[in-house]
């Protein structure tokens, strides 16, 4: 099984993709990592100590550290996204709640990218990183250590919007909340030499769990099936709001069918960035012409991956497969 490392600010779907993370046999869950995002770095972290009793994770199997509280810059911070996850993060679910109240998963005393640069180094070619945060400890990672690009197996990254299906941003016209949460930490990710494969809202809105869907899961899931059921309630209500739908979008929890099985995928090549300033804050930027044919910013940067294309279907078979 594949060694994984999750960088993660749960979130609703985070804990989606934490329980697929933790239970598909294809993939070894070692270690998880926090950050600012959805909710502040101290809420992120508690739920992920939670998220671990939960589902049962034992802490000598899976380490936890504490990640970043704010952006690169801390001058940029934006506000958190309790309208779309609740105060707690999590849909407010009372069951969570006594969950958190429970001994917690024990916290690895190292900040998430000393943790990220020690397992990485122990192990060189075995770690996938996959982010679906902020990707402010993997920046910080790579600057404590760009050692690390050459040793880290692969990054998954949930982020970014390229516009191929005829829609933009979900926080912007052009920006996806995971980049315009921390864009200088997504450039610095985007543009190390190691290989990335973006999974962003051109193949995650695709992947919708409809309402009955969701209950299925909930019937057979016991008591994780009836949590995800509750903390899905507020979620669906937001973007039956914001876009029309009686589901939720699976953004997370593809990133990890992404490394599941990447065959389920499209995807196109090309070196990304993401632009810094102005009303294109946090777009992400593919290439898609031959190297060097661009203005510098372009020269001398990794070609990495962008899904454009999924099969959704499968994905969601993925996901029910664990349950
Ligand atoms: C991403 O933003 C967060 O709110 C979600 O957890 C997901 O990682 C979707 O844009
Ligand atoms: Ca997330």
């Amino acid at each position: 099984a594949r060694a994984v490392i999750f960088d993660t600010d749960p979130g609703i779907d985070d804990a989606m993709a934490l329980y697929l993370l933790a239970r598909h046999p294809a993939l070894q869950l070692r270690a998880i990592t926090t950050v600012f995002g959805n909710a502040s770095v101290a809420v992120t972290t508690r739920n992920a100590q939670a998220l671990c009793g939960l589902y049962g994770l034992a802490p000598e199997a899976v380490k936890v550290a504490a990640g970043a509280p704010g952006p690169l810059q801390a001058h940029a911070a934006r506000e958190f996204s309790t309208h779309v996850h609740g105060d707690d993060g999590l849909g407010g679910v009372a069951a969570f709640a006594e969950a958190a109240r429970a001994p917690l998963h024990p916290l690895d005393p190292r900040p998430a990218y000393q943790l990220i640069c020690d397992m990485v180094n122990a192990e060189p070619g075995v770690i996938t990183l996959i982010a679906v945060g902020p990707m402010t400890n993997l920046a910080l990672a790579l600057q404590h250590d760009p050692g690390i690009a050459s040793k880290v197996h692969q990054v998954i990254v949930m982020g970014g919007a390229f516009g191929t299906a005829g829609r933009g941003g979900n926080v912007t016209p052009v920006a996806e909340a995971n980049m315009i949460n921390d864009p200088e930490a997504a450039d610095q990710v985007f543009t190390a030499p190691w290989p990335v494969v973006i999974v962003g809202l051109d193949v995650t809105q695709a992947v919708v769990m409809h309402e009955p869907y969701l209950a299925k899961l909930q019937g057979r899931g016991g008591a994780v099936g009836d949590f995800l059921w509750q903390a899905t309630r507020h979620y669906q209500d937001f973007y039956h709001s914001v876009d029309g739908i009686h589901g939720i979008y699976a953004h997370d929890a593809s990133a990890i069918a992404y490394a599941i099985e990447p065959s389920a995928f499209t995807l196109r090549e090309g070196p990304v960035r993401v632009a810094l300033d102005g009303i294109a804050r946090g777009q992400t930027i593919q290439s898609l012409r031959a190297p060097g044919r661009h203005a510098e910013a372009w020269n001398n940067v990794s070609t990495q991956q962008a899904c454009i294309q999924v099969n959704a279907l499968r994905v969601l078979e993925l996901f029910d497969q664990v349950f």
